[in-house]
């Protein structure tokens, strides 16, 4: 579809993918609004003062109702966690005011993998180790294959890293490696991964956007390189010229309140995805994983996020260990 002036609505438009999705919509020169509570910093909405912003919560009717000021040729909903979110969109009056409707879910939708990699064939189900999360996006996909007359498509992103990422899934590594620090990895380091980088996340969200074919599917959205974790901290310290001390622990051996922590952020659940669905689809490309590390250990020099270096408990445990 051509997005050239293509009206675009983004539930969650301003803090991380949906940053990053609003910035590519319009780069592509589409008309954006954000629907969001206001909560998130959006001073960087400034230097865009074409983009129409409603504030309100998307559980408010009322608040819903003026987001929907007019039709749109596509919304993308990124915070869509439960069924009772998503359930107006594919209800009157408002599933006939929506051209496409693409809802940002997650690999985390799955059932365990006897084997790996994964495609969209994969079945999704229970979860252990992903709990709520799991069962609300899986009752959000549910709720979206029963819906009827209704241009609906799902991606689902791995674990996301890039500028802006809040949660800092990549930045936690580049940190610790730019500082000299030792990076503990869980068990052999053998694990295997996909990532997915923000701003390829955004393209996918256009690249879907107003293809018929996409209609009723689903499509992983991650880098073609898929790492395990020791492979994953190499390439950061390869991208920022420093050498990894990588060290390993068995996440067993922590007690007391520290177990169940973890080191950093990302979790030590393997999952090794495909995309090639949605590269066959449109023009995805995922950006090679060490020029969207380089770009993100960029922003964070920008930033000044490198100087910032907190070591989190497990990490203090194990340092003091050895
Ligand atoms: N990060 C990852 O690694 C990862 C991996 C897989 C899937 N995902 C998926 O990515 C999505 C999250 O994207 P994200 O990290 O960009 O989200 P996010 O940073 O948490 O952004 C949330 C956005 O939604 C707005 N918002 C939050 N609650 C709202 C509400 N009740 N009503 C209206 N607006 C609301 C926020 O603005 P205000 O605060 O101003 O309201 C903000 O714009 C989720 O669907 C998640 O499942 C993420």
């Amino acid at each position: 579809m051509l997005l050239r002036g293509a009206r675009i609505l983004i539930i969650g438009g301003t803090r991380f993918i949906g940053r990053h999705t609003c910035l590519a919509a319009l780069a592509a020169g589409a008309e954006v609004t954000l629907f969001n509570r206001g909560q998130s910093p959006s001073d960087w909405l400034a230097a865009h003062p074409g983009v129409h912003q409603v504030h309100g919560d998307r559980d408010d009717p009322a608040a819903l109702g003026r987001a929907f000021g007019q039709d749109y040729d596509a919304v993308y909903d990124m915070i869509a966690y439960r069924p009772e979110e998503i359930r107006p969109l594919l209800s009157p009056p408002y599933a006939a005011r929506i051209g496409h409707l693409v809802v940002c879910s997650t690999t985390s939708v799955y059932a365990p993998a006897l084997y790996q990699p994964i495609d969209e064939a994969h079945p999704r189900g229970p979860h252990p180790a992903w709990g709520d999360y799991n069962k609300g996006k899986n009752a959000v996909e549910d709720m979206l294959a029963a819906a009827q007359g209704v241009r609906a498509t799902v991606l689902r992103p791995q674990w996301v890293f890039g500028a802006h990422d809040y949660q800092q899934l990549a930045a936690f590594y580049l940190m610790r490696l730019a500082a000299g620090l030792a990076l503990w990895i869980p068990h052999a380091g053998v694990a295997q991964l996909n990532w997915t980088y923000g701003p390829d996340l955004a393209q996918a969200f256009l690249g879907v956007t107003g293809l018929p074919e996409a209609a009723g599917h689903a499509y992983n959205v991650c880098c073609d390189e898929t790492l395990t974790t020791d492979g994953f901290v190499r390439l950061c310290a390869q991208v920022l010229g420093v050498p990894a001390d990588i060290r390993h622990y068995r996440p067993e051996e922590l007690l007391g309140e520290l177990r169940g922590q973890r080191v950093g952020p990302v979790r030590n659940l393997p999952l090794a995805c495909s995309a090639e669905r949605i590269k066959a689809l449109c023009a995805f490309r995922p950006t090679p994983m060490a020029e969207a590390l380089v770009r993100t250990a960029d922003w964070l020099r920008e930033t000044g996020a490198f100087d910032a270096e907190p070591s989190t408990p497990v990490e203090e445990y194990l340092n003091a260990r050895i």
